[in-house]
């Protein structure tokens, strides 16, 4: 079968990768790719942007590839998959409908208060609606969002009343454009945040392995917000009570709570999750998509065919489909250009991806393309190098081998990939000593 790929990620570069690993698959097709999925073999790139809906839809009524997989929101917000299905098209990912649970944070955020799901507290409004005495009132922290989609910057945390004020006026006053015509402000979650990834087939969730993410800049969870800077699994915050507790009180009632309102939900869902220091899970956010940087890690210990996996959900089979996982972990380190998240350089020459193919382990490509015989940066995360090991300390080690290789100038990334579970994982081991 051929495959169709629609994004330029590391995600994307991730999902061609296991696509093409497929023994049903012949062809994969990436609109637009990177220089990774470039260099993968029966991979092709076709220059079409992923939110270039019609030219999408023309490509795959050309090519007819048997499933298209969706990889980042704008597409799938826009409506890529009713698009698609007009045109009697296969699409793996949510409609419009349900996609509004990530380009809406006040519909995601009233969607959680109709059916009782664990949440933070909030209000939202609009420059009408706008209650500035009810903000410089809240107790700080206090957490400020755009509601639509604002690229991961959309989200302010306040340290006085001043500052959630300023910032909420800010952006209904267009900070971030549509955005932030709607602003959510709500109560700050302490805790430990985890990601928690569902395919979802309308009404059955086949739960993924567990992941975390590094959504900080710098080492030791400092410097400003990101798309992510590197991400393992399995995550042993999310330990197996837990994980029941989540598809008990967070996945199965936001499932159910869409099909009853009668926009059942196909597709990849991430539940973002803050898990509070009464171990108890609340959503901090929903995607309608896989993660990035967490496919890489997910996608490198996946046994299943995804392909397989994705009709499954289509088809509706998903209660008696099954994910295997190689139980080794797996750990990417993400290397992001000089100037991300705020303003990345781009256009420069990376030197050894040669010497890292020849490593174990995999360099997945993000914000590269081909010029001249060479890869240039062209993006603000730039690469993903993903190790594998019996354990997270193994992983680590070999994701950071990958990386020693890699240069290009005033490359970054956080040399802290892992922290969080190898301290978890020496604190049990001191327990069980003791
Ligand atoms: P979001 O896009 O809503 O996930 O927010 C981006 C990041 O902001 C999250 O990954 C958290 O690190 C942080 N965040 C969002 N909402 C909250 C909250 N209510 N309490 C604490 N941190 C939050
Ligand atoms: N890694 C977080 C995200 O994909 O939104």
């Amino acid at each position: 079968m051929k495959v169709l790929i629609v994004g330029s990620g590391g995600r994307e570069h991730a999902l061609a990768w296991a696509c093409a690993g497929s023994s049903r698959v012949h062809e994969v097709l990436v609109a637009p790719g990177n220089a990774g999925t470039d260099g993968e073999p029966s991979v092709r790139n076709v220059a079409i942007a992923a939110d270039d809906l019609a030219a999408l839809v023309r490509l795959a009524q050309r090519e007819r590839p048997a499933l298209t997989i969706i990889g980042p929101e704008a597409p799938l917000v826009a409506g890529i998959t009713d698009a698609f299905g007009a045109a009697g098209l296969r699409c793996f990912g949510p409609d419009k409908a349900c996609a509004r649970l990530e380009g809406s944070k006040a519909f995601a955020k009233a969607f959680l208060e109709r059916h009782a799901i664990p949440t933070a507290a909030y209000r939202c409004f609009t420059r009408d609606s706008y209650d500035g005495a009810w903000v410089r009132a809240q107790r700080p922290p206090i957490v400020v969002k755009a509601s639509g989609l604002a690229a991961g910057k959309g989200v302010i945390i306040a340290t006085s009343a001043a500052e959630a004020d300023a910032t909420a006026r800010a952006m209904l006053g267009g900070r971030f454009g549509e955005a932030g015509a709607q602003v959510v402000i709500e109560e700050f979650l302490p805790g430990e945040e985890a990601s928690f990834i569902v395919l979802a087939d309308g009404e059955q969730a086949l739960p993924l392995a567990s992941s975390q993410d590094h959504k900080r800049l710098l080492d030791g969870d400092q410097g400003p917000n990101t798309g992510g800077m590197g991400a393992y699994s399995p995550a042993p915050v999310l330990t197996e009570a837990l994980h029941t507790r989540v598809m008990r009180e967070i996945v199965t009632p936001t499932l159910s709570g869409l099909l009853h309102e009668g926009t059942p939900y196909t597709g990849f869902l991430y539940v973002g999750l803050m898990i509070g220091p009464d171990g108890a899970p609340r959503v901090l956010e929903f995607n309608c998509r896989l993660g990035d940087p967490e496919a890489q890690p997910l996608l490198m210990r996946l046994r299943s065919d995804l392909t397989e996996l994705c009709e499954a959900a289509l088809e509706h089979r998903l209660e008696r489909a099954q994910a295997q996982w190689d139980p080794s972990s797996a750990l990417g380190v993400v290397i992001a250009a000089p100037g991300y998240p705020d303003s990345p350089q781009l256009g420069q020459a990376i030197e050894g991806l040669e010497a890292a193919a020849k490593l174990p382990g995999k360099v997945f490509h993000a914000g590269t393309r081909h010029a001249q015989q060479r890869v240039l940066t062209s993006g603000g995360r730039v690469l993903c190098a993903v190790g594998c090991g019996a354990g997270v300390r193994a992983a680590q080690r070999q994701a950071y081998a990958l990386v020693e290789r890699i240069r290009f100038p005033g490359m970054q990334y956080r040399g802290d990939i892992g922290q969080r579970a190898l301290a978890r994982e020496a604190a049990s081991q001191a327990q069980a000593q003791e």
